[in-house]
């Protein structure tokens, strides 16, 4: 799905954005009529209330929307989005009201909430269409929601259309539309070519796990490199998940999502970048042939692993991908997944951790969260719990007992994998909305690819 403004020669019905506190100064040159019907409608500017006002004929001649009082916004971003949702079919523009530094944001929540996911359904909506103020970047705009579009539809698509051989379609998809190269290492292969424990997650699907990988770019800007978990489905292998934690496991390509998303935005807006972007895809499945607890498992790298739980699968897939994203010393290395249930226990699901030993990059990031209205929150790479992933049998521990901080050890075993990149950052996302919010529609959820965008623009892109 494409994310589109309105054409800037269409006729719209512009929008008033009203502060509580201000209504009563708007109306004071309004004619009684207006008066009367804003009065008659229980209009009171609260936030995301909307009245459309009609002419003698009936038809709509302004919308007035509720902006509420400045404290209300501090609850989350995105009003514009629960404005856009309530009106009827046609095209507005923004009138008055907003402040010069709000129309981006308002331009984006209006894009994001004519989001649907509906490939299954068989009648489609409505839209309520924007035509943007001329002062924004609209292609910007267009860009960053059709990548979080692109990142919701991957996530909710289920497993049984968005399994390893749908998403690399769609990792193809994505490549050719951006003129990237594509290449993918599939099943026996991943033996041959030194990526035994993708092989060892996915072996047990029908699908045979694969990794993708993507470049586009110029060989002599700096290498920004990409790598998303694509567990297409995490039934947790062997170790079982039971019903009420596999219920949403369609969502474990979370991450590869995410990255897909933000690899489609650094494509489109052409970033001076040369990106490269890796995805393990697997299905963590069960057959006779599953991997199985204590199996111990030798990695690209050539660090062992003894293997606690087979539900401890993403770190076994990224590990492999890391090494390899690692062996051409990047400038920057970003690692997205739908890590561990303890990042949601620590932060709940609209806030993503992120790991970082550069304090100088953990900073840029922290501010481009606030910047761009795309939390993430950082946890440490604690030193002192390293002994925690080192096992008696090998040299690490997949899933250690106890399950102390078990974001914070999962993100330990993935720098395990990182030696000459630059910089490293890790992030474990949760990749699902689960109570629909103001341009956050209830199911997938695009997380920190705005802000790490912001990020990768500022510290890596110098012309
Ligand atoms: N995909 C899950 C993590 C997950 C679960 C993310 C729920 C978001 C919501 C991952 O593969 C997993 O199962 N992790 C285990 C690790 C444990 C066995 C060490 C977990 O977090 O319980
Ligand atoms: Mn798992
Ligand atoms: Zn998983």
């Amino acid at each position: 799905m494409q994310a589109k403004f309105a054409g800037n020669s269409q006729d719209a019905i512009p929008i008033d954005f009203i502060k509580a506190d201000g209504l009563d100064t708007w109306l004071s040159d309004k004619s009684g009529q207006i008066n009367a019907w804003v009065k008659s409608n229980g209009f009171t500017a609260a936030l995301g209330q909307v009245l459309t006002l009609p002419d003698t004929g009936g038809n709509i001649t302004r919308v007035l929307a509720g902006w509420g009082q400045a404290s209300d916004h501090s609850k989350g971003r995105y009003w514009a989005a629960s404005i856009a949702a309530k009106l009827p079919e046609a095209v507005y523009e923004f009138g008055s009201g907003l402040e010069q530094s709000e129309l981006h944001e308002a331009s984006l929540s209006w894009l994001l909430a004519q989001y649907a996911f509906d490939r299954y359904k068989t009648k489609s909506g409505s839209l309520a269409r924007l035509k943007p103020d001329t002062s924004i970047n609209a292609e910007r705009v267009e860009a960053l929601a059709t990548a979080e579009f692109l990142t919701r539809d991957l996530i909710n698509t289920p497993a049984s259309d968005m399994g390893p051989d749908a998403l690399e379609a769609a990792f193809r998809k994505l490549g050719g539309e951006h003129d990237a190269k594509v290449s993918v290492i599939k099943g026996d292969a991943l033996l041959e070519n030194n990526f035994p424990m993708i092989h060892a997650v996915g072996r047990a699907s029908d699908q045979q796990p694969r990794l993708l990988d993507m470049t586009w770019g110029n060989d002599t800007d700096p290498k920004v490199t990409l790598v998303g978990k694509g567990v297409c489905f995490d039934t947790g292998g062997l170790n079982i998940k039971p019903g009420s934690s596999m219920g949403l496991m369609k969502k474990d390509m979370g991450g590869s999502a995410n990255a897909m998303g933000l690899a489609h935005l650094i494509m489109a807006l052409k970033l001076k970048v040369r990106l490269r972007l890796l995805v393990p895809a697997v299905e963590n499945s069960i057959s006779a042939g599953a991997f199985r607890p204590q199996d111990v498992l030798t990695s690209r790298k050539g660090l062992t692993v003894e293997i606690n739980n087979t539900d401890a699968e993403g770190r076994l897939v990224l590990a492999d991908a890391l090494t390899l994203a690692d062996e051409e010393s990047p400038d920057f290395i970003v690692c997205m997944a739908t890590l561990t249930g303890a990042a949601r226990v620590a932060l709940g699901p609209d806030v993503p951790p992120f790991f970082t030993d550069s304090d100088s990059l953990a900073n840029a990031i922290s501010n481009a969260s606030v910047s761009e209205t795309d939390p993430v929150w950082r946890l440490p790479f604690w030193d002192p719990y390293e002994p925690i992933i080192e096992p008696d049998v090998a040299d690490l521990d997949n899933a250690p007992k106890g399950g102390f901080g078990g974001a914070i050890t999962a993100a330990l075993f993935l720098r395990r994998f990182v030696e000459h990149a630059d910089e490293f950052v890790h992030l474990d996302l949760y990749g699902w909305t689960p109570v629909a919010k103001p341009g956050r529609t209830h199911g997938g959820a695009c997380q920190s690819i705005r802000a790490i965008l912001r990020v990768i623009e500022e510290r890596h892109c110098h012309d």
